[in-house]
């Protein structure tokens, strides 16, 4: 292992220390336990059931102090050039920035032209939801499919979902669907037209590229859906929109340069929800004053992060605390879960956030890292999760968690005779589960209920599992703006922390080129005239089986 940066060998001599204490021995200590205990705004962090201390802590904050994460953020939000592989400023907190903000890219404020594109998002779909823009029969657009894939695609999902039973947004929606059409998978495309029509149907594609392989086939399929369903390519302008910075080639695709609202290489696609990416497929289904307010909730969080000191900052806080974990004390993995079933389709999106961002073993210099970077995020909603891997969680490996609830239901069902309304059980569990891998259940406990020794291994729960509880008021556009932006800075706060560069992916490069060479030998191979001296014979074996 190469030589440890400042501020790390301290971390791995408390991770020896610690390890031999027990998270019930550590939850005793209340004046512990409540400087674990933090409000950002109606937000909640109960980080107490981590494996750390105050002086864990405090070596945690000074290694965030001398990997500069300060100063990287601050250049983050001055729109300096930190995603330096690509040479551009890293700028998705202007996409959520009051219209009097001034963020200057190359000595031009951006925020107005960010503004431009919203108050064109606005009036467009202001216009599609009131029938005044209708399709090339004279029908109102009901249906918007949206194709795209990663980032031009999860993010928005996650809202959509998340939205669909908040009590304003389903008003909102009335009448309304939103489809998305994310793989290549033909299969997809059944699934995503099943039972619309292309009289009433706007498909947004949404691309920051504009090239990416499976967003231009699925384009061209639904446009030739379109035209078959209308009889005339010349439904295209009143049907089909872009999202996308490329806009010669959303013209050369034969969309009008008036139906695309553009963003800037300044946005990263994973962090991207928060530009036409998301803010349009949105406003379409819930209209713009929703989505307005998943914006400024994004804008208090940073606001908070750039403001609050580190031992009150939430987002700090849990993107020290994933270091710690990975780095320090070598979990591999971490579950994200929420109990509420709206965020279906969080997981997701934070799987591709993080592991994009964080999956990488070089420093922005080219050497390699000397810790261990970048965890396996994978989770579900509680507590479906709890009948499925949950097992493994409790007596098998040990995964941090992260729980997240809210106060009120989206919902809310009391049924009369029942000891509690439904959120309440759900978030019985909520609070157990913490709990319940923190202190474990000993031998010595299970021999006191009687529990017959042969079982006493079984039933044993070894506990000392690490958590963070996050709790919010409601699932709502602004609870959901300021939750994603949290995770955000969480993902980057990790990148600074180990000097990688959390805001490219050529780790999504290899497997595309090879996909290009297979493409054009199943094209040819087709026709018979397949050439696969390019490829390792067990790959030449397998396509000849598929070609059978
Ligand atoms: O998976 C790689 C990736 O480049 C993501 O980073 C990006 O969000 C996605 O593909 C889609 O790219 P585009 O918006 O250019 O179609």
């Amino acid at each position: 292992m190469a030589a440890m940066p400042p501020g790390w060998s301290e971390l791995f001599e408390a991770a020896t220390r610690i390890k031999g204490t027990h998270l019930r021995t550590l939850l005793q200590d209340e004046a512990r336990n409540n400087s674990m205990f933090l409000t950002a705004g109606s937000l909640t962090l109960d980080y107490c059931r981590q494996k750390v201390d105050a002086d864990i802590m405090a070596k945690l904050f000074k290694l965030a102090e001398l990997s500069g994460v300060e100063a990287k953020k601050q250049k983050m939000f001055a729109g300096e050039k930190i995603n330096e592989t690509e040479g551009r400023p890293v700028l998705h907190v202007a996409l959520r920035a009051p219209r009097d903000a001034v963020i200057n890219v190359d000595g031009s404020n951006v925020v107005p032209e960010v503004w431009k594109v919203l108050d064109a998002m606005k009036a467009f779909s202001d216009k599609v939801r009131s029938g005044e823009w209708k399709g090339y029969t004279g029908k109102p657009l009901t249906d918007v499919v949206c194709i795209g894939i990663g980032g031009s695609y999860l993010g928005v999902e996650f809202v959509f979902e998340a939205l669909k039973t908040d009590p304003e947004a389903e008003a909102a929606a009335k009448g309304r669907r939103l489809r998305f059409l994310a793989n290549v998978d033909p299969i997809d495309v059944k699934r995503a037209l099943e039972g619309l029509s292309a009289e009433t149907t706007l498909v947004v594609v949404i691309s920051k590229t504009f090239t990416t392989a499976e967003t231009m086939l699925n384009a061209k399929t639904v446009k030739e859906w379109l035209v078959e369903g209308l009889g005339t390519a010349d439904c295209i302008p009143k049907h089909v929109v872009a999202c996308s910075t490329a806009l010669e080639k959303t013209k050369a695709f034969g969309i009008d340069p008036a139906n695309v609202f553009g963003f800037w290489d300044w946005v990263g696609g994973r962090f991207s929800c928060w530009s036409a990416v998301g803010v349009l497929a949105l406003s379409l289904q819930y209209g713009f004053g929703v989505v307005q307010k998943f914006l400024e909730g994004g804008n208090a969080m940073d606001k908070h992060f750039q403001t609050a000191p580190l031992n009150e900052n939430l987002p700090l806080i849990m993107g020290m605390l994933a270091v710690w974990n990975c780095s320090v004390l070598g979990h591999e993995g971490v579950a994200v879960l929420p109990y509420c079933q709206a965020l279906t389709r969080f997981v997701p999106h934070i799987q591709q956030l993080d592991m994009e961002s964080n999956g990488k073993r070089v420093q922005m210099d080219g050497t390699a890292v000397p810790v261990g970077t970048g965890a396996i995020y994978f989770g579900e909603p509680g507590t479906n999760g709890q009948h499925s891997f949950y097992q493994l969680m409790h007596q098998g490996r040990k995964i941090p968690a992260e729980f997240i609830g809210f106060s009120a239901s989206q919902n809310p069902i009391d049924l009369p005779g029942e000891p509690v309304a439904n959120h309440d059980e759900l978030m019985s569990n909520f609070f157990a589960q913490p709990d319940a891998l923190a202190l474990g259940k000993t031998a010595e406990e299970l021999k006191a209920e009687n529990v017959p020794e042969k079982l006493i291994p079984h039933k044993t729960f070894t506990g000392d599992r690490p958590s963070l509880s996050l709790l919010l008021p409601v699932c709502d556009a602004g609870y959901l703006g300021q939750l994603l932006s949290m995770y955000e800075h969480r993902t980057a706060v990790q990148g600074w922390v180990w000097g990688i560069n959390s805001f490219d992916q050529w780790g999504v490069e290899l497997g595309k080129v090879l996909a290009k060479e297979v493409r054009s030998f199943l094209s040819d191979g087709r026709k018979g005239a397949g050439n696969d001296s390019k490829f390792i014979s067990p790959t030449k074996a397998l396509l000849k089986k598929y070609l059978e």
